[in-house]
């Protein structure tokens, strides 16, 4: 039982609510274009990395033909997905040393993963289970754009929780988190190093703005209660005599917002999230 990532990084809910938005039916343009995948053929894909599985959902509404399968290290991650995201095979196994034969994939892809993971290996493997002529799709998140609503503010109960805890930064680095960054130039550069052909760099550019007329009431709060619930569950993963009074500022806060947004009084707040996205072929 590995639940590193999920218990002491990023939170189940945090990852899975951040990238159902990400990876929502709306943006699926964007990633289309440079993904280049015949929505019609019968791919066998394999995410690795794949967190609590929304991209994996995300896949297999806009491949429906396709056969998915999900790897990922950290226990919770996977029994999350497995009861969540249906149509998708999802197994926990290490990046470093797929549990799969050689040549047994069209397709494989990752969303934040690669800065984590020996390159050498995180390629290496890839190309060992892609079928000749089969694809390496490797997202990765860049500097993105964020404006904090006035009512949505750090509280002075949050601070006095934070202030209360040790830096994380040691515990980071303990779990090699983001341990092999690769720029917007490494990135596509280590992919032809480790023997990837034909490489091509996009970006895809998710803007997530509650108050934007174009999105639908439904989206917009959901992107409110991704703010409410990432903010919650970082909290209640520590241990401390504020917290209590940390999550009851949460709640007050993201309620107002809610109650802002019903009313129509808008606010403009905004995250914008830029994914480079990097296309390569065995
Ligand atoms: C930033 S999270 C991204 C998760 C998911 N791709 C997403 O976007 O929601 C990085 C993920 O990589 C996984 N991971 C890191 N090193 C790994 C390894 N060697 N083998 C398998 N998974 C690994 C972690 O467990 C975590 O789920």
């Amino acid at each position: 039982m590995n639940c590193i990532w999920s218990e002491h990084i990023q939170g189940v809910m945090t990852l899975y609510l951040s990238r159902k938005l990400r990876f929502d039916d709306l943006f699926f343009e964007q990633y289309d274009r440079l993904f280049q995948l015949d929505r019609n053929r019968e791919w066998k894909i394999l995410e690795i990395g794949c967190g609590p599985g929304a991209l994996s959902g995300a896949l297999h509404r806009w491949y429906p033909g396709a056969r998915i399968t999900a790897l990922d290290r950290d226990s919770n991650f996977i029994a999350f997905a497995r009861e969540h995201i249906p149509g998708v095979t999802f197994v926990e196994g290490d990046a470093l040393r797929l549990p799969f034969e050689s040549e047994a994939f069209d397709v494989t892809i990752s969303n934040t993963v690669q800065e984590h993971v020996e390159p050498a290996a995180f390629w290496g493997e890839q190309r060992r289970v892609l079928k000749p002529g089969g694809v390496c799709l490797c997202l990765s998140a860049r500097k993105g754009i964020r404006c904090t609503a006035p009512c949505l503010e750090t509280t002075e109960e949050e601070k006095a929780f934070w202030d209360s805890l040790p830096s994380s930064g040691e515990e980071l680095r303990k779990y090699g988190v983001c341990r092999y960054p690769l720029s917007e130039a490494e990135l596509p550069a280590s992919m032809e190093q480790h023997g990837f052909r034909n490489v091509t760099t996009g970006y895809a550019v998710i803007d997530l703005t509650p108050d934007a007329e174009k999105y639908s009431g439904k989206l917009a709060e959901a992107m409110i209660e991704e703010g409410r619930q990432s903010s919650l569950e970082a909290i209640r993963s520590v241990s401390s005599m504020h917290a209590e009074a940390a999550v009851a500022a949460v709640n007050r806060k993201y309620d107002e917002r809610l109650r802002l947004y019903r009313a129509g009084i808008r606010q403009w707040d905004t995250a914008v999230s830029i994914t480079m996205m990097v296309r390569g072929v065995k």
